[in-house]
């Protein structure tokens, strides 16, 4: 059985004060929820604020991003032993808009992989095809090149331990969520491709997360589909009340 994650990546949003203010409200409307993990992942600079308001409850912090290397003159960086240290346990890896904007590759991807994984940090790697790649027919073609570009170069081990999230990058902030079935499809796809390279015990023990619009309204048709394993939640994890009512799907 592969208990479900339900993780919102509140990407450049809320203060520190607001992320203790959201917690605050948000814990009690899930305490008790046992049937999936929830993460929450705000900006670096409010981890140690989250880490806090999160104490004693059922949900987990994440970060955004890593870099590879433990320290160094790298300005700007920030390690995963730096974030294992503040209690954060789950690393965002790879989102279309890292790679899209700040020139993340699966070579990238993999060696963050690696990094968090080393430092106890359970990474959500994203893949997912852009739009113009689903309109020519490309994504499985897509999700296989990033598969065997970065995610399959981990021993099995390693493999084991991280979590994928499913993002075409077309549904992202768009509104546009993928219909239950394409997104099924594609984590059907994906889980193929984990079954040919580490075999069948770890392809069916992984967990693959949807995202792109995933909101209250749409989430408890995406997770009846028994190949979603979760949500990676954007702009509806940035308010208590919504975030709670995906979280109780
Ligand atoms: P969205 O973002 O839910 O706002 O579409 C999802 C994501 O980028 O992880």
């Amino acid at each position: 059985m592969r208990k479900p994650v339900i993780a919102g990546n509140w990407k450049m949003y809320k203060t520190a004060a607001e992320t203790q203010s959201f917690l605050k409200t948000f814990a009690p409307l899930v305490a008790g929820v046992n049937k999936a993990e929830v993460v929450v992942c705000p900006p670096f600079v409010n981890l140690p604020a989250a880490v806090e308001s999160a104490r004693g409850t059922n949900i987990e912090i994440g970060a955004q991003d890593v870099y590879w290397l433990k320290e160094g003159a790298y300005t700007g960086e920030v390690s995963a032993p730096m974030l294992s240290a503040i209690d954060c346990r789950w690393v965002i890896v790879g989102h279309s808009e890292r790679r899209q904007y700040f020139g993340e590759t699966d070579e990238t991807v993999l060696k963050k992989t690696i990094a968090a994984l080393d430092a106890g940090l359970t990474p959500i790697v994203c893949v997912g095809e852009r739009l113009e790649q689903r309109e020519g027919g490309t994504t499985t073609a897509v999700l296989s090149a990033q598969f065997s570009g970065g995610l399959a170069a981990l021993a099995p081990e390693q493999f084991a331990r991280l979590v994928i999230a499913y993002e075409p990058v077309w549904a992202i902030g768009t509104g546009k969520t993928a219909t239950p079935e394409i997104a099924a499809e594609a984590h059907a796809f994906i889980r193929d491709q984990i079954r040919g390279k580490f075999g069948a015990d770890i392809a069916e023990s992984c967990r693959i997360l949807y995202g792109g619009s995933v909101k209250p309204d749409n989430i408890k048709a995406l997770m009846a589909q028994p190949e979603l394993d979760g949500a990676l939640v954007g702009g509806a994890s940035l308010d208590p009340a919504s975030f709670a009512s995906i979280v109780h799907y």
